[in-house]
């Protein structure tokens, strides 16, 4: 005969859980401080979770904290210059975020008396705020009744019930389980257990089964496969484009750069004149040289195709037909996106001034 089944999962066990374990996040509103009154600030929730999108909680921790000294409340985040929040955003990729960040925070600052909406269905409205955000800020913040799904919280639902159809496929019935699951109170930090769990426990490799709260309940670990799940169909081959990126500089230290255009990748970023980037990229410089090659080329990996990237060096005499010079005390090359600051950091030994 078969063993018998585990007993469903209980929410209540996952919130105990959480009251001694939960993670502590300078977002966060601790379990206790919650219990003592305390209420989540919307404007950090919603920071946060913008940040954590496509990002890890290890690098998100800096760039919040630097953002909140900087902006401590949505008016002020909205008042900001376009440039200096892109430059404070820069390295956390995914760029499309900051613009629709600021875009929000006008609306929230304009609109909405500086007071973040209080529902899923108010916070969608505003930009750069889908469903999975809308429903981390409407549960974190507000309480209200939404379930959060993202990779942790798949690990999570298709190993404690044992779900073996691979993502994406097993998308909707992940969510169907998490959604099951999400108690009536408690919401936010019910959701933000799940992801903990998955974050330290019920990680991709080695899962901790031994201490996990849901192990009676987890079917994955009573048929022993917890660490095969979730099954994944096969990822595809990224293609790899080539560039070439301009790297000049005035004898007076200043560097030749472009702003990005609005739309498309790195949009509103500052960056290098450079080639497109494809299969037969064609020279581009900004101003006639002599352009002198580095000796060394520069790969970057965005979402969707691999880029190896030409760096060409020339001291600018004559004007350039791209891009703006930004005096060298007002250059960080901190203020670039990644791949832009690996060109920097080929080419700036070529253009030392004395
Ligand atoms: N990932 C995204 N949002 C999170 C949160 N609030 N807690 C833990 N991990 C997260």
């Amino acid at each position: 005969m078969r063993d018998h089944l585990p007993e469903p999962p209980d929410p209540a066990d996952l919130l105990a859980w959480y009251d001694r374990h939960a993670r502590q996040m300078p977002w966060r509103t601790p379990p206790a401080d919650k219990q003592a009154g305390m209420r989540p600030d919307p404007y950090r929730v919603w920071l946060s979770e913008i940040m954590l999108q496509q990002t890890t909680v290890v690098t998100v921790r800096d760039y919040f904290q630097r953002f909140v000294a900087i902006w401590p409340t949505v008016g002020d985040l909205a008042a900001a210059e376009d440039a200096d929040v892109m430059a404070a955003w820069a390295g956390l990729g995914y760029y499309a975020r900051a613009r629709n960040l600021l875009k929000c925070a006008r609306m929230v600052a304009d609109q909405h008396g500086g007071v973040f909406p209080d529902t899923v269905e108010g916070l969608l409205e505003l930009p750069g705020i889908g469903p999975y955000t809308a429903a981390a800020v409407a549960s974190i913040a507000f309480d209200r009744h939404a379930t959060v799904v993202d990779g942790n919280v798949e690990r999570v639902m298709s190993r404690l019930f044992a779900v073996e159809e691979p993502l994406p496929r097993s998308k909707q019935t992940l969510t169907k389980h998490a959604e099951g699951l999400t108690p009536s109170s408690r919401q936010g930090d019910y959701n933000q257990a799940v992801m903990d769990l998955g974050a330290t426990i019920c990680t991709p490799k080695n899962p901790a089964c031994g201490i996990c709260p849901w192990r009676p309940s987890c079917r994955a670990r009573a048929e022993g496969i917890a660490e095969t799940l979730p099954r994944k169909l096969p990822k595809k081959v990224k293609p790899t484009r080539h560039g070439i990126a301009y790297v000049a500089r005035r004898p007076d230290g200043a560097w030749l750069l472009e702003t990005r255009p609005e739309k498309g990748l790195l949009g509103g970023m500052l960056g290098w004149p450079g080639s497109d980037w494809s299969d037969a990229p064609t020279p581009n410089p900004p101003f006639d040289g002599p352009w002198e090659e580095v000796n060394a080329e520069v790969r970057h990996t965005f979402t969707h195709f691999h880029l190896k990237l030409r760096v060409m060096t020339c001291w600018a005499g004559s004007e350039p037909k791209q891009g703006h010079f930004v005096p060298n005390a007002e250059f960080s090359s901190a203020d670039l996106p990644t791949v832009m600051r690996k060109v920097y950091d080929v080419a700036s030994a070529a253009l030392r001034v004395n």
